[in-house]
């Protein structure tokens, strides 16, 4: 057994690092510590890292990490000799091209971006300096190598414009071949192969989870959370732009479409004066223009609308969307909103008691018959609704949880993976003691993802809407990656007992981006447990 566990040195959080050299199988689990559930091993690389390939020439190091990073994250000896030479084939230039190569690994490398460094590798002391800067920076230092025969190096060598000498590449495979990876001291030690993914440190184990998608596939619902209304200054371009979004989300496989219950746009998604329409307004003409689709507010404050009155719009939403209505409810929190439209704000125990009785009132409204409660004269309320699930949005563990866990149909929580391992844990013991289970509850989160149909895209997308965060921690907080390692993350979340992810995309201008996300949709719409 060949496999040697290493506890990280350079990670805050213990990072469980697998050496894959030498005993010859690739790790289990990734960099994300422990065993993988999932059948396929896999290699994954974690990201940001500093990334060292290691290879001779045509060993196919250049075209391995172009399908797997974006172009500003290699940085190629080769490609540098001709930004200070006269070509890639300058070797005259190399001095130079390695001295800008190695300011621009320290300047990344210092930002905690990932970095690949595409050179033969064979130099043990540029490897043992790439270690050191990675180090420095707080970054897992990687080596790839590329175990390619001589054969076929020599063979796509041939079809080069400036082939390598054929003793000169004879001598790089021994040296690549000879050279002691493990000896160096890299956090982890991998050979290219086809299925070594990079794996964002937020989703560890995403990459096999995306692997069992694909051979077993899981089921998950996604709704589409409308927060920004970028629709343009045009008067008549909200309709369409409306219909459109909702339409696209439907006919891509979505299984709602929700809106945020605010009077003020919030500062977490754009500026005060950005569009934001009534929600239950906006529901109502969704309902209109689509056929299928769930329509709901994530979420609609207790403190907006008295109790009855917001039994009777969501009974009236279910009613003209041919039962398509649910609530999403919570206790508010933006202040500034209540003070704008002349809404009191009272404090928070008094809002979450307020969260509590609306429930009961929302159903006794919404039940058959009518009779006085909770100091209403009556109930009555027509058209009267067929079940509406409620799912109570936020996280408190000491009451927020502990109304869900006795009161609500569903829960809404953070989809950052230790957040919700966290809140499920708090949630199962609130269950336990009302003598209901996870099974019982709808499992719904908020999730903000960047996605991009392949690095280049999801690097600009960053680089377009991180604002004054740093690059490396908006695309953490908004999981940014390629559509498979959005699915491995949906995996594990689906794994966890998730039934529903609530998608707020960062970057929606329009219908495209809702196409964009409909692949991860149809990823998980194969089983049978994907149907509501
Ligand atoms: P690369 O250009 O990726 O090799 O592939 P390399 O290791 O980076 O080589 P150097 O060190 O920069 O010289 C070499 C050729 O082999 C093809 C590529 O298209 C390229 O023409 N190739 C590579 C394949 O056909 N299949 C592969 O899996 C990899
Ligand atoms: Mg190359």
């Amino acid at each position: 057994m060949g496999l040697v566990c290493l506890q990280s040195t350079v990670s805050s959080t213990p990072v469980m690092l697998i050496r894959a050299e030498r005993g010859g199988a690739p790790n289990e689990g990734g960099a994300g510590g422990g065993r993988s559930p999932y059948p396929r091993r896999m290699t994954a690389i974690p990201t940001p890292a500093l990334v060292v390939l290691v290879g001779p020439s045509g060993s196919g190091k250049t075209t391995w990490a172009r399908q797997r990073f974006a172009s500003n994250e290699i940085v190629s000896s080769d490609a540098l000799r001709a930004v200070v030479g006269s070509g890639e084939g300058d070797l005259d230039a190399s001095d130079d091209a390695f001295a800008v190569l190695d300011a621009v690994v320290a300047a990344r490398t210092r930002r905690g971006l990932t970095t690949v460094i595409d050179t033969l590798g064979l130099d043990a002391a540029r490897r043992a300096a790439a270690i050191a800067v990675g180090r420095a920076a707080g970054l897992p230092v990687v080596a790839v190598r590329f175990s390619t025969a001589l054969d076929l190096c020599r063979a796509r060598n041939r079809l080069r414009d400036r082939p390598v000498p054929a003793p000169a590449l004879a001598a790089q495979f021994r040296r690549a071949a000879a050279a002691d990876l493990a000896a160096d001291g890299f956090d982890l030690v991998t050979i290219a192969e086809p299925d070594s993914v990079p794996e964002p440190a937020h989703a560890p184990g995403g990459g096999a989870a995306a692997a069992a998608q694909r051979e077993q596939p899981a089921g998950l619902r996604f709704a589409l959370q409308i927060s920004s209304f970028p629709w343009g200054p045009d008067p008549i371009a909200p309709r369409s732009w409306l219909a459109d979004v909702a339409r696209t989300a439907e006919q891509a496989g979505f299984a709602a479409v929700a809106v945020m219950d605010h009077l003020l746009q919030i500062p977490q998604v754009g500026r005060v004066w950005d569009a934001i329409p009534e929600a239950y307004v906006t529901l109502g003409y969704l309902a209109g223009v689509t056929e299928l689709i769930e329509l709901g507010a994530l979420v609609t404050p207790v403190t907006f609308r008295t109790a009855p009155l917001l039994a009777k719009i969501i009974a009236s939403l279910d009613a003209v969307s041919g039962g398509r209505a649910f609530c999403g409810l919570g206790a508010g929190w933006y202040e500034r909103e209540h003070a704008a439209y002349d809404l009191p704000f009272p404090d928070v125990k008094s809002r979450l008691d307020a969260l509590e009785t609306t429930i009961g009132t929302l159903r006794a409204f919404w039940g058959p018959g009518t009779k006085p409660h909770a100091g209403q004269p009556e109930t009555t309320c027509y058209p009267r609704p067929g079940r509406i699930p409620i799912i109570v949005g936020g996280g408190g563990e000491r009451r927020t949880l502990e109304i869900v866990a006795r009161l609500a149909d569903g829960c809404n929580l953070s989809s950052s993976l230790p957040v919700l391992d966290r809140k499920l844990e708090v949630l199962r013991a609130h269950l336990a003691r009302a003598g209901r289970s996870l099974d019982d509850l709808r499992v719904t989160v908020l999730d903000l993802p960047i996605v991009g149909t392949d690095p280049d895209q999801v690097s600009r997308l960053v680089e377009a809407h991180r604002g004054r965060t740093s690059a490396k921690a908006y695309a953490a907080a908004h999981h940014a990656g390629t559509v498979d390692q959005h699915v491995g993350r949906y995996r594990l979340l689906a794994d966890r007992g998730v039934q529903t992810v609530f998608v707020s995309l960062p970057d929606l201008t329009g219908p495209a981006e809702v196409e964009r996300f409909a692949p991860i949709v149809q990823a998980f719409s194969g089983s049978p447990s994907a149907q509501p």
